[in-house]
């Protein structure tokens, strides 16, 4: 019976729309060192959960283990800030040990110089990191006055440490730093590394989004275009999130995350968990299912999966595709569910 559960039971978890659950995205903390401000607002606006509401290790390593038995495959370690976690190489040893091959952590750089080694280490495969501006001053005023210069040797310890591929995610914000598309593309391509830009997407209530402040795939591509001759490839695997081209003269690639002119939610196979254990079936979702009572209220791991079953197959979101006539004005944050 065992032999045929596992054939079939992952096989078989669809949700409504046949999206299988093959992504899990797990914010560790909601805190963070810096304040972009299209994730979160000024310093003492918002309130961060207490230190005994948020999951520990092993409750976060033994969900996975029970999502593994529903066909997943990558777990990417997220926060707000997740290297701001006491001891985060710990999780990612665990999460390894769960099964899980494709490990991956999205960070914005600050603490990598010191830690990427211990990572890689850990089991740790990839890593992502934020670098919105290339301007010193710029980036003082959304990492409380910390140097880019220390994101940037981050990103160096990364490649270093063998945390390859190296990615860079880039919102691009009007009026922030759509003249930098270039410089930014300029500045991966030297060192090798895959560059995402990102649309600045409406998630949550607190980041002042507004269509207007969008800088469209379709410009972003218009301006790497007018310096590069990119081609266009097919999606590597169908959960990828970016539009993504190759730079004709090298094999390196570049991507554009398009989540409000071209969304991707088709194939959206992620499941997002929260540092306080609520589950998540969507960025954009304005609840979570509260998974936390059931890990401290001594729920079997038979429970827990008949939960996530039920999660999973009562999801149809794809809210990036009805964004425009779909007033949700209850949007859980971004560094509450992690990017
Ligand atoms: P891999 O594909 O695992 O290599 O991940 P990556 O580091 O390149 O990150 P990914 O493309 O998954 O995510 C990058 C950014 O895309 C996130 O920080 C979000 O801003 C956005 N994003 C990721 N997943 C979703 C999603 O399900 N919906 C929407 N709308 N945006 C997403
Ligand atoms: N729109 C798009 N991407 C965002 N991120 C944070 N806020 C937004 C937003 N409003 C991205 C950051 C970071 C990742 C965690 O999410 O660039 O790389
Ligand atoms: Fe922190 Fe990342 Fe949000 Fe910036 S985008 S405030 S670095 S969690
Ligand atoms: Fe997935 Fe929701 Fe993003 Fe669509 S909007 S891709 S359903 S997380």
């Amino acid at each position: 019976v065992k032999l045929r559960e596992r054939q079939v039971g992952p096989r078989s978890l669809r949700d409504k729309l046949g999206r299988p659950l093959t992504d899990l995205r797990v914010s560790v903390t909601d805190r963070c060192n810096f304040r972009c401000f299209y994730c979160m607002p000024p310093w003492g606006e918002v309130e961060f959960l207490p230190r005994e509401e948020i999951l520990s290790f092993e409750e976060i390593a033994r969900v996975v283990r029970i999502l593994k038995r529903l066909g997943l495959k990558k777990v990417r370690i997220t926060g707000g800030e997740p290297l701001l976690r006491t001891g985060i190489e710990k999780l990612v040893a665990m999460v390894k040990e769960a099964g899980i091959e494709d490990v991956a952590l999205t960070t914005n750089g600050y603490l990598l110089p010191e830690r990427a080694k211990a990572l890689k280490e850990a089991g740790l495969k990839r890593v992502t990191v934020s670098l919105p501006t290339l301007k010193e001053e710029k980036f003082k005023k959304i990492s409380k006055g910390a140097e880019l210069e220390r994101v940037i040797l981050g990103i160096e310890k990364a490649k270093r440490a063998g945390l390859e591929p190296v990615k860079v995610n880039t919102v691009v914000v009007k009026g922030f730093n759509e003249e930098e598309i270039l410089d930014i593309a300029e500045f991966c391509r030297e060192r090798g590394l895959f560059l995402k830009f990102i649309e600045f997407m409406d998630v949550g209530t607190l980041n002042g989004w507004s269509p207007d402040k969008v800088v469209t795939a379709e410009e972003i591509l218009k301006k790497l275009s007018s310096r590069y001759s990119l081609e266009p490839l097919g999606k590597e695997n169908p959960s990828e999130t970016a539009l993504v081209f190759r730079y004709r003269d090298t094999s390196l690639k570049v991507g554009i995350i398009a989540s409000v002119t071209k969304p991707f939610c088709r194939d959206c196979s992620r499941l997002r968990l929260s540092a306080d254990g609520k589950v998540y079936t969507c960025l954009f979702a304005s609840e979570g299912a509260d998974l936390k009572s059931l890990l401290r209220g001594g729920a079997s791991d038979g429970e827990i999966e008949a939960f996530f079953r039920n999660v999973w197959t009562s999801r149809e979101d794809r809210y990036s595709e009805v964004r425009w006539s779909f007033e949700n004005p209850k949007k859980v944050e971004m560094f509450r569910v992690g990017g």
